[in-house]
Parts: structure tokens; C-alpha cells; sequence
């Protein structure tokens, strides 16, 4: 068994400030409207940027009627391929990862409707909107390839991000020959955009060769090089400021063209500018969500129990560049069957290229798979509770490693019993309420991996016994200002407002990034990291300073705790932090931490947060109208470092389910590739009167290996189990198993 990591000393105790309810300390920031976005600010002098889009999703540019836009009286500059000022990298390079190809105008093909043509600068955000109006393209044009049929389907060699798409354990052939009864389904999913209620926004601004930024981005770090890589300049000459972001949802933490034209128009003309994008812009160069079409098929013995699993996932991308939505991987890790098959197909089509949207590849692989779960459940005569608890793995099925710990069963008992699903009916259309609506219930397995990027922090303990803590760390409305804070404190044994919390600019340690459901976790074992560094260092002047009472305990002897080292064999000998400072004249130690996966435990255990959530539906019996009466979820999800804000996140996660299941769906024009719906009042979200009755129960777990806080994720997870379980809720209301999302009352109506 490996060694759990564990930090280089002792006398720091986790649990004063990280386990407190505490509300948000950026809320009254927030609902006073304080808190600046990207786009509040405005330096002297600011122009505004407005890009054109082109109207059709393939071909080229012929003609922009430049000469009419810059007659403009207020249009400053217009770039396009033709003069467009050169760049330090090309666009289309992909240099890591995470980086995606982009239009910055390198030339005038058109890859999908919504791409940048055009970028006209002016002193007002009207004048530069008139300016790219009056460029009225002109195109030669191609038919877009829309939809699974008509795009062109290809082997990949990765999805997700750098994901194999391909796995297969055990024979699967014998499998299915083995199984007494087999289900199999096609399920489809639309494409999503991530609508995020702040739209991508960047304000630039050059003083010689340095570049401030004000732009929302999840992943500061990384943004900063990238965004210097463009323009030839070192990456410390970019000041990157995210204090706030109104929602990332994936889309914030990749680089779009849109941002890096704004810069150079910024460069060019030697004044800040700013740029918004439009609520139906961010249909396009920021990314989505993949369509895809699930082919699952489940195979079981005579007891119910799985012999083989296949799933087949094709998924939609742009004929330009490849992030598929790896949706079959949701299938690998949950549950136990001799033969697995994941395999991925892509699908090229006139789109702007998908990317990460909220839990990207578990969301759309894991709606399917619970539904198949469900159908399986009903061909074997089985609950679909039963079902799960006789086919969850006890060890993960792709790598065989023992989970780092799963209290899934937990999940499923204290989520059901919260539910009250004992004695539901096996049979469809049995339940009604007192208004005569069908009711039914249904439920899924929500999972999530952990994952743990890299974040360094520093701590800064000055003799006033106050503290600062800083890295780029990334608030997106999740509250990592908040809880990161918690853990910062603890990392120093101080109380919070003894601590303030620096975060959201790249002039500061490398938070990492604000994805994958890990934010917490690294940032937090930094923060956690460096005040434990302070801590020693501390202890180290007052164990060796004879006027002290803690003189002589030896470093592993003494423990920090509200801003006191105390002596651990006696703690009624103590010494406040700012007394030992002052005396030994010094205003304050530096403590500097990191955050990231001891990869002997990750190379030994499997690490997923685990989950299982239930959901009631009411259907009109004459209309087919779906209302989602109830959900309750109950997540094992590590350490909870503030359970105000985990049940918050993993409530919007069932919230983001509920979205998936019965309202997201972008329709793409199949003559023009046009978005037919780019704006919220045609991309339907749930609103508050959709999801009466969300409940998020947290169950304790102790987890030794994910990391030495023992914190896992809890974004995305509440996504996961959510939309089965409304789609097979809808079965057991009304008896017809509806196969797209989202669930149209068309759908129920057959
Ligand atoms: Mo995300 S889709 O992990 O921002």
C-alpha cells in the first residue's frame, strides 16, 4: 500500500476554518454590484471593439465593403486577413493541451457561421457595431455539413483532452454470448453552449512592450504565457486580472481569437480596448458542447448481473480541429463486468470546435448510460436501485485499482431513504398524485473523476499575527474565495479574518487551474502547503529561542492554532505568532507551498467522487408537461470544506442535469449552419419555478490517497446521475422511453 502524502510537518490541524458553513466572503461584493467583471472596467482613452461574423458555415470571404465602414465618422480602424497586423504564432497552432485552433483573421476561409471575419474599432460600442454592420460580407459559399449523416466521420486519436478513445477489457464476444438477456439503445444528445450569464469579455491595454489583460479566464497561468506567446513577448511583461468570472463552464479556460485581435488592435493603436462579445456571438468561436449518439449495449446474466458492456459514442466536432466529447468514457469506471468495450467515432460538421462544458464526456456519456442502465433493469425484472447495488464495482473496471475510497453504497442507501423510494412500483404509469398527473421516479449514478492539477502558493505571516495568502487562484461563482480562504487559514492555525485572501491575477503563485471539479483540491493543498511552511519556519525561531516557552520542543512538538504555537505535550505553554516574530525582530516569514498528485497513490488507487441521485417527475396526462417535482442527491465527495457551498455546487449540478435532461439544445440551421436559437430566449435554462425541490445530502468519507486534505471535487459531479434519472423518471410516469435530449413533450406524445 503506498504512503499517503503528507505534509513536511505535523503542527498544523486542518478543521477550525475548512467544515464551517461560512457564507461567501466576495457575497456582499456581489449583490452589491461591487465586484468588477472584465467588462466594468474602463481605462482613459478605451475604444471598443466589434468583430463581424460571417453569416455562412463554409467557403470564403469575397468582398467586406471596408471602405463604408471606415467612412464610419467614429470607426478608428478596421482590420481584416488583408491587413490584419502580423502575429508571433499562428493561430492555428496547437502548442499543449489546452490550447485550441482559433480565427484571428490569418485569412479569409470561413469555417463555421459565427466565425470572426472582421474587426472594427471604434470610440463608441455603437460606432464600432454600425462599422462591422456596414462591412455587409460577401461569400462563396459551400453547403454546410450539419448533423451525424451529413458530416464526415473519422477515427480519433484522442478525445477529451488527450484521452485514448478506445478501451476494451475481457472479451466482450463472450460476453454477450454468455448473457441471458441483452438491451440494447441509441441515445443522442444535442449541441450545447456553455451561456455562462457573463459573456467573454477583455479589456487591453499596452504600456511599451508590457500588456495588462482584463478578461475572465480559468486557468490564469497558462492564459498568461499563451496570450504572450502571440505577441513575442516574455510571459511576465502580461498582467492577467480575473477577479470575478460570471460563470466559466469550460469555455474561460481556453483562448479565443476574438480575444487576441482585441490585444493586437489594442498594440496597433496604441490605446486600450475593450470587447464584448453578444449574447448569439458566444455561439460560435468560444466553444460547446458536442453533439453526440450513443450506442449502448448492456448484457446480463440470468441473476441481472452484467457480462458485457459496450459502449459507442459518435461524437460531432469542427472540420478543423478535434475535442470530442468523450462520452463513452463515462462507461470505464462504475460498473463491474467481465468484458468492457469504450470506443469513440468522430464526426466532423460546420461548427465552431467543441470543448470542456461542464462535466465534458460524464454529462452526455453518463445521461446515456443510466438510461441503458434503466432499460437493463427492466429487462431483467429488477429495481433499478437493486440493479446498481448488483452491479457497482468495487474496484475500477478500466485500471482494475481499488477505489481510493467509495462510500457509493452509502450514497445509494441515504439517497434513497431521503427519497423515500422504497415500495415504488416496478411497472410504469402506476402513480398519481391528488391532481391526477402521472408520477414517476427514476434515479442514476452520478460520478466524477478527481483530478488534480498543479498550484503553488505563498504564505506571508507578518508580526501584527495577521497573515497573507496569494495565488492566482479563480472565482467563478463557485467560491474559491471562500473556501480556499478556509483552508488557507488552517494552513497557518490562524482564524479567517486574521487572513486575507489574495487570488484572480497572474502576478501572483500559479493557482492552477479552475476545472475538472479540482480547483479546491489543488489550490487548496497549496494554500495548505505554504502556511504549513510558514508554520515551521516559525517553529523553528521559537524552538530554538531560549525566551521562549516553547523553547526547546523540538520542531514536530508544537502545533499552530489561532495564532498561537502551543507546545503539543503541553499546550498550556504557548506563544502567540507575533510575539515570536517581533522578538526575533523579524515583520514576517514567507512560507511557500505546492498542490498537485502524489503520483504513487494515483498509479494504486482509482479516485472518483461518487454519487446517486433521485428524481421525481409529475406528467400531464393529456398535455405530456414535465415538471421535475423533486430531486434528491446524496455525494461522497472527500473532505467538505464548506458544506454551504458543496451542497450549493452539487445542487446547481443537479440543476445543470435537469438543464440537459429537459431544456439545453442549440439547433444549427442544416442550409446555413446558422445557430437558430443564439440567444437566451431560444437556449432554454431552467429558472428557479423549473427546479422546485433540489436537495443535496453530503455523505462523510475519509479519503487518504486523493490527497492529504482528503478534498475531492464537487462541480460537476451533481450533473451526472441528474439527467438519467429525470429521463427515467419520465419513463416510469408515462411508460415511453425517450432516447434524445432533451425530452421533448413531442417525444412522450410518440
Ligand atoms: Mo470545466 S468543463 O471543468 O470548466
Amino acid at each position: 500500500m503506498a504512503e499517503t502524502l503528507e505534509f513536511p510537518t505535523g503542527h498544523v490541524r486542518l478543521g477550525s476554518s475548512a467544515g464551517q458553513p461560512i457564507t461567501r466572503r466576495d457575497g456582499h461584493l456581489k449583490v452589491t454590484g461591487a465586484a468588477p467583471y472584465a467588462a466594468d472596467n474602463r481605462p482613459d482613452g478605451l475604444l471598443h471593439a466589434v468583430y463581424a461574423v460571417s453569416t455562412v458555415a463554409r467557403g470564403r470571404v469575397t468582398e467586406l465593403d471596408v471602405a463604408a465602414a471606415e467612412a464610419h465618422p467614429g470607426v478608428v480602424a478596421v482590420y481584416t486577413p488583408a491587413n490584419r497586423p502580423a502575429l508571433m504564432r499562428d493561430p492555428d497552432e496547437k502548442v499543449h493541451m489546452f490550447s485550441w485552433r482559433m480565427e484571428a483573421l490569418q485569412d479569409d476561409t470561413v469555417r463555421y457561421a459565427g466565425q470572426p471575419i472582421a474587426l472594427v474599432i471604434a470610440e463608441t460600442f455603437e460606432a464600432a457595431t454600425e462599422g462591422a454592420r456596414l462591412l455587409a460580407p460577401s461569400y462563396a459559399s459551400e453547403p454546410a455539413r450539419i448533423g451525424f449523416d451529413r458530416g464526415v466521420s473519422y477515427e480519433p486519436e484522442a478525445v477529451g483532452v488527450g484521452a485514448p478513445p478506445r478501451l476494451e477489457k475481457g472479451d466482450v464476444a463472450a460476453g454477450r454470448a454468455a448473457a441471458a438477456r441483452t438491451v440494447e439503445a441509441t441515445y443522442v444528445t444535442p449541441h450545447q453552449y456553455h451561456n455562462a450569464m457573463e459573456p467573454h469579455a477583455i479589456v487591453a491595454e499596452w504600456d511599451g512592450d508590457h500588456l495588462t489583460i482584463d478578461v475572465p479566464n480559468q486557468a490564469i497561468d497558462i492564459a498568461r504565457g499563451d496570450f504572450a506567446s502571440f505577441f513575442g513577448i516574455p510571459a511576465e511583461n502580461v498582467l492577467l486580472r480575473s477577479p470575478f468570472i460570471g460563470g466559466g463552464f469550460g469555455s474561460k479556460a481556453i483562448l479565443n481569437g476574438p480575444q487576441v485581435l482585441c490585444i493586437l488592435a489594442a498594440r496597433e493603436l496604441r490605446r486600450p480596448v475593450k470587447l464584448v462579445m453578444r449574447r448569439d456571438q458566444m455561439f460560435g468561436p468560444v466553444g460547446h458542447r458536442g453533439a453526440t449518439r450513443q450506442h449502448l449495449s448492456l448484457s446480463m446474466d440470468a441473476e441481472g448481473r452484467l457480462t458485457a458492456l459496450e459502449h459507442h459514442a459518435e461524437s460531432t466536432t469542427s472540420s478543423f480541429d478535434d475535442f470530442l466529447e468523450p462520452a463513452a468514457n463515462a462507461s470505464q469506471n462504475l460498473y463491474a463486468t467481465p468484458a468492457l468495450l469504450t470506443r469513440h467515432t468522430g464526426i466532423r460538421v460546420d461548427t465552431g470546435t467543441p470543448g470542456p462544458v461542464r462535466a465534458p464526456g460524464e454529462a452526455s456519456g453518463s445521461a446515456a448510460l443510466e438510461c441503458a442502465m434503466d432499460e437493463a433493469a427492466e429487462a431483467c425484472g429488477l429495481d433499478p436501485l437493486e440493479f446498481r447495488l448488483r452491479n457497482y464495482a468495487e474496484t475500477d473496471p478500466a485500471t482494475g485499482r481499488p477505489f481510493s475510497s467509495k462510500a457509493l453504497r452509502q450514497c445509494y442507501a441515504e439517497g434513497a431513504k431521503r427519497f423515500g423510494w422504497a415500495g415504488r412500483p416496478l411497472a410504469p404509469r402506476q402513480m398519481r398524485d391528488d391532481a391526477g398527473f402521472l408520477v414517476g421516479w427514476g434515479m442514476g449514478t452520478a460520478m466524477f473523476p478527481c483530478p488534480m492539477f498543479q498550484a503553488d502558493a505563498r504564505a506571508v505571516l507578518r508580526d501584527d499575527g495577521t497573515a497573507v495568502v496569494s495565488l492566482s487562484a479563480v472565482e467563478m461563482g463557485q467560491g474559491a474565495l471562500t473556501s480556499i480562504a478556509q483552508i488557507a487559514a488552517d494552513g497557518l492555525g490562524l482564524e479567517a479574518d486574521k487572513v486575507e485572501f489574495r487570488a484572480g491575477s497572474s502576478d501572483l503563485p500559479s493557482g492552477g487551474i479552475a476545472g475538472g471539479s479540482g480547483h479546491t483540491a489543488t489550490a487548496g493543498s497549496a494554500v495548505f502547503a505554504a502556511g504549513s511552511d510558514a508554520i515551521r519556519q516559525l517553529s523553528e525561531i521559537a524552538t530554538q529561542d531560549p525566551a521562549s516557552p516553547l523553547f526547546g520542543a523540538g520542531n514536530a512538538g508544537v502545533v499552530g492554532r489561532g495564532g498561537r504555537l502551543h507546545r503539543a505535550d503541553d499546550e498550556s505553554r504557548s506563544e502567540s505568532y507575533a510575539a515570536i516574530l517581533s522578538r526575533a525582530g523579524r515583520p514576517h516569514i514567507e512560507g511557500n507551498g505546492t498542490g498537485a498528485r502524489n503520483q504513487t497513490d494515483a498509479d494504486e488507487y482509482a479516485m472518483f467522487t461518487h454519487g446517486a441521485v433521485f428524481a421525481e417527475v409529475k406528467v400531464d396526462p393529456d398535455l405530456y408537461q414535465i415538471r421535475v417535482s423533486r430531486l434528491v442527491g446524496a455525494f461522497a465527495a472527500g473532505r467538505i470544506i464548506n458544506p454551504r457551498l458543496a451542497r450549493s455546487q452539487l445542487t446547481g449540478g443537479m440543476i445543470w442535469g435537469l438543464s440537459f435532461a429537459l431544456h439545453e439544445e442549440a439547433f444549427h440551421d442544416p442550409r446555413t449552419g446558422r445557430p437558430m436559437n443564439g440567444d437566451l430566449a431560444g437556449y432554454h435554462v431552467p429558472v428557479n419555478a423549473d427546479a422546485p425541490s433540489v436537495e443535496a445530502l453530503l455523505i462523510d468519507e475519509e479519503d487518504r490517497h486523493v490527497n492529504a486534505l482528503g478534498v475531492k471535487g464537487v462541480g460537476e459531479v451533481g450533473i451526472t446521475g441528474s439527467v438519467g434519472a429525470i429521463a427515467n423518471a419520465i419513463w416510469h410516469a408515462t411508460g415511453v422511453r425517450v432516447r434524445r435530449f432533451p425530452i421533448h413533450i413531442a417525444d412522450i406524445l410518440g
